[in-house]
């Protein structure tokens, strides 16, 4: 799965620290969208889709929660509970976001515009999907 966590820079300071993201940089594509997910009521998921063309790189600001994240064939856990990792996953991946923490905040930075056609939002659909791109 080429899915993975990206470690961001982190510029420590008694005065706070500052993490960043440049597109085509820390982010291995360019960025046309941002978009975050919060007030996240207790035990509620997020995701639930694939995409076809988009990737997207997923950051929790603040707090903490899982992606599973799933090829069709495996299944993988990523926690993200620092503000300097980053999770990168492309295109044609399932993924679900759960376990929110209280009043966390999740970046998502993405590689295309919002596009309801781009998203394959039924699990069966998805299988069929990754067998065709085999
Ligand atoms: P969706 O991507 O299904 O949410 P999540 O994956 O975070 O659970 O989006 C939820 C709704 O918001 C859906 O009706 C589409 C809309 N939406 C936009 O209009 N623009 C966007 O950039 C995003 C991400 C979603």
């Amino acid at each position: 799965m080429n899915c993975k966590i990206i470690d961001l820079p982190k510029i420590e300071d008694p005065r706070g620290n500052l993490s960043f993201i440049e597109d085509n940089n820390q982010v291995p594509f360019k960025i046309e969208r941002a978009y975050w997910i919060y007030d996240v009521p207790g035990g509620q998921m997020r995701g639930g889709h694939a995409f076809k063309k988009q990737n997207e790189l997923i950051v929790a600001l603040s707090g903490s929660f899982d992606i599973l994240v799933d090829d069709g064939k495996e299944k993988s856990i990523f926690s993200l509970n620092r503000s300097y990792y980053g999770l990168f996953i492309p295109a044609g991946l399932w993924r679900q976001m759960q376990n929110f923490s209280t009043n966390s905040l999740a970046l998502v930075l993405s590689s295309t515009h919002y596009s309801e056609t781009d998203y394959i939002r039924d699990y069966r659909e998805f299988l069929k999907y990754v067998k065709s791109h085999e």
